[in-house]
């Protein structure tokens, strides 16, 4: 996606303007959210995870949202693209819509390309409908719908998945489509039929139609299933298409995002009427795969709407073995993995129709994490009381182990790999050392991992007072920059954050911090301004505040300049006279630089 350069065309003032013209609290309610005054701000059940008492709060005066419970927040951009699940752009042109502003049009080879976009799109449209009624028309649809029927698809779902069914003809598309307008090139840019030697031929015949949309709802291109044994495919599926990337899209998660959202993790199937009859049963938070593996992409894509995913896999030996390929590079990408199995020869459509969705809810919860999924098989598919498979179960796993960008969850998996293994856990740390790790490394904490709240360092924890009242108060911040870079804070995120502050601070202008929030790409960062933007009590003398954290960092700094200094010396073998002249240099160095009362910094 190229969100640099559609961004791009509006310009910054036409962002600000729809920013301040626009008042968050009307928009949340108008998206569906009931919100109730409380004090000076509103509160409501927040959309974006399951809650009994209102945590979600949005201040008027400072036209933010913040979710205590589940740490969500950002400016009325923010809650847009996160709520409705639009872009960046979409979103522009929504708000711009409710004010009546009129947004500049793009250049032109970009609206050209768009148009093509655009026209494909509406050929999908065109083309799901005609399928549609093609399926409900008597004598047309029959069968097809006989099948549906037999297999369990009720009306409602039918009409929900806007299912079709392209009947026995080769050209019934190609014909109704030009009548309508469409031209033989955009049929064939769709996918949808194929241009041959005899002529234009459509690509799907006598077969139910899944139209497959991309997450915004759109249609992009089609599953459809052959109604007999002797036709094959089994499935045959749309190609790719300027529309449409298998390893881009996910079967339902149009349908299925809210409910990701809610549930905060989302099932994996492999097939689109187990995705369909999963969903009509009242379980919503499924997708499926187009018949492929899931892709980092796909990991990219759910992670913005939730930290972990449920692979179900078919009871069968190809499901059991697919389960094994490329996970790893999704755990690289940050999401968290879990496999359920289902008993042999039954797939989620066949297992929920027999046992009912609570069995199959019950079956997701008890869901194995990729590691133990691993060592589980290992240890089913081998000797595992040898010495010489234990050390390869153990070389298997550490790749996995390595690819976990949580470090409590690594030494989790590390103790438990050891019991199961009957091995030493310092042989798994030593494998993993061997293997690249560096065990001193910063923890890196996934985006949305909610933990009990964490214990911060005497020193971190100055160092996010400081970013506070920062936050609190933008005028301080290009004093703040002027003395303090953004790499001498010691917790990864809140140099981030700093960095974020002391770049939005050019020519030591005011840092807007809601244009500072549209702009964040990043999740836990608009998080973090927003709770601080919130804080119910504002210390009664934030410069105070700022001063007394910079005197304290400065001495940490200081420590760390002469702890430098010493190991440095040390391992030089330099005399003690000289470090000491060293240390001295260095501290009045510093002393200079932040220029400081000198009391301050013998505290
Ligand atoms: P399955 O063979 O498990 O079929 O393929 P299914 O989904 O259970 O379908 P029913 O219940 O027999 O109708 C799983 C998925 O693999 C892809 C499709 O996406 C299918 O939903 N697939 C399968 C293909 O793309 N082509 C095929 O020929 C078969
Ligand atoms: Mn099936």
């Amino acid at each position: 996606m190229n969100t640099a350069r559609t961004r791009n065309y509006i310009p910054r003032e036409t962002i600000d303007e729809i920013r301040t013209r626009t008042n968050i609290v009307e928009v949340v309610s108008e998206c569906g959210v009931a919100l109730r005054p409380a004090g000076r701000d509103y509160k409501g059940l927040c959309p974006f995870h399951e809650e009994k008492t209102p945590s979600f709060t949005v201040s008027v005066q400072k036209q933010i949202f913040y979710c205590f419970g589940c740490q969500t927040g950002g400016n009325v951009i923010s809650f847009v693209q996160k709520h409705e699940g639009k872009s960046f752009i979409e979103t522009m042109e929504w708000l711009a819509g409710r004010l009546n502003i009129s947004l500049p049009s793009q250049d032109v080879r970009e609206s050209a390309n768009r148009k093509r976009v655009l026209s494909l799109e509406n050929l999908h449209r065109f083309a799901v409908e005609y399928y549609h009624q093609q399926l409900l028309t008597g004598g047309i649809g029959t069968s097809a719908l006989r099948y549906l029927k037999h297999r369990g698809v009720h009306p409602k779902t039918i009409r929900l998945f806007q299912l079709g069914y392209a009947k026995s003809g080769r050209r019934d598309l190609v014909k109704v489509a030009t009548d309508e307008g469409f031209t033989i090139q955009q049929l064939v840019d769709a996918g949808l039929i194929k241009d041959e030697e005899r002529g234009p031929q459509d690509r799907f015949w006598n077969r139910i139609l899944f139209p497959i949309c991309n997450e915004r709802g759109v249609p992009v291109a089609f599953g459809g299933r052959s109604l007999s044994e002797e036709h094959q495919p089994k499935y045959l599926n749309s190609p790719a298409t300027v529309l449409y990337d298998k390893s881009n899209l996910l079967y339902n998660l149009d349908k299925a995002r809210q409910s990701i959202y809610k549930q905060q993790h989302v099932l994996l199937v492999e097939g689109y009427m187990d995705a369909l009859m999963l969903y009509q049963s009242g379980i919503e938070n499924v997708v499926a795969s187009s018949g492929t593996s899931l892709s980092e992409n796909h990991a990219g894509l759910l992670k913005r709407f939730a930290p972990e995913v449920i692979i179900v896999y078919d009871g069968d030996a190809s499901g059991f073995r697919a389960a094994h390929r490329g996970l790893d590079r999704i755990l690289a990408e940050g999401l968290r993995v879990r496999i359920a199995l289902l008993p042999a020869g039954e797939d989620p459509d066949s297992f929920t129709r027999q046992h009912g969705p609570a069995a199959f809810r019950e079956l997701t919860e008890k869901a194995i994490n990729l590691i133990e999924f691993q060592i589980q098989a290992a240890i089913q598919r081998q000797d595992i009381h040898r010495v010489d498979v234990k050390a390869q179960v153990v070389r298997e796993i550490t790749e996995t182990l390595l690819n976990l960008k949580n470090r409590v969850e690594r030494s989790e998996y590390v103790k438990y790999a050891a019991r199961e293994l009957h091995v030493d856990e310092r042989m798994i740390w030593q494998e993993l050392r061997d293997a690249g790790l560096k065990v001193e490394q910063t923890p890196q904490r996934t985006q949305r991992a909610k933990r009990a709240p964490e214990k911060l360092s005497p020193r971190a924890q100055i160092e996010i007072q400081l970013l506070e009242a920062l936050i609190q108060n933008p005028k301080l911040i290009p004093d703040v920059k002027s003395q303090f870079h953004y790499q001498d804070f010691t917790d990864s995120r809140f140099s981030r954050i700093a960095q974020l502050l002391w770049e939005a601070c050019k020519d030591d202008q005011n840092v807007d911090i809601q244009a500072l929030i549209s702009e964040c790409p990043d999740e836990m960062l608009r998080a973090f301004i927003s709770n601080a933007l919130l804080r119910r009590t504002p210390p009664p003398n934030l410069q105070a505040r700022i001063e007394g954290c910079l005197s304290k960092l400065r001495n940490f700094l200081l420590q760390d300049l002469e702890q430098r200094v010493r190991s440095h010396a040390l391992a030089e073998g330099s005399d003690e006279i000289e470090t000491l002249k060293e240390l001295i240099k260095l501290s009045n160095q510093r002393r200079a630089l932040t220029a400081h009362p000198s009391e301050e910094l013998d505290a």
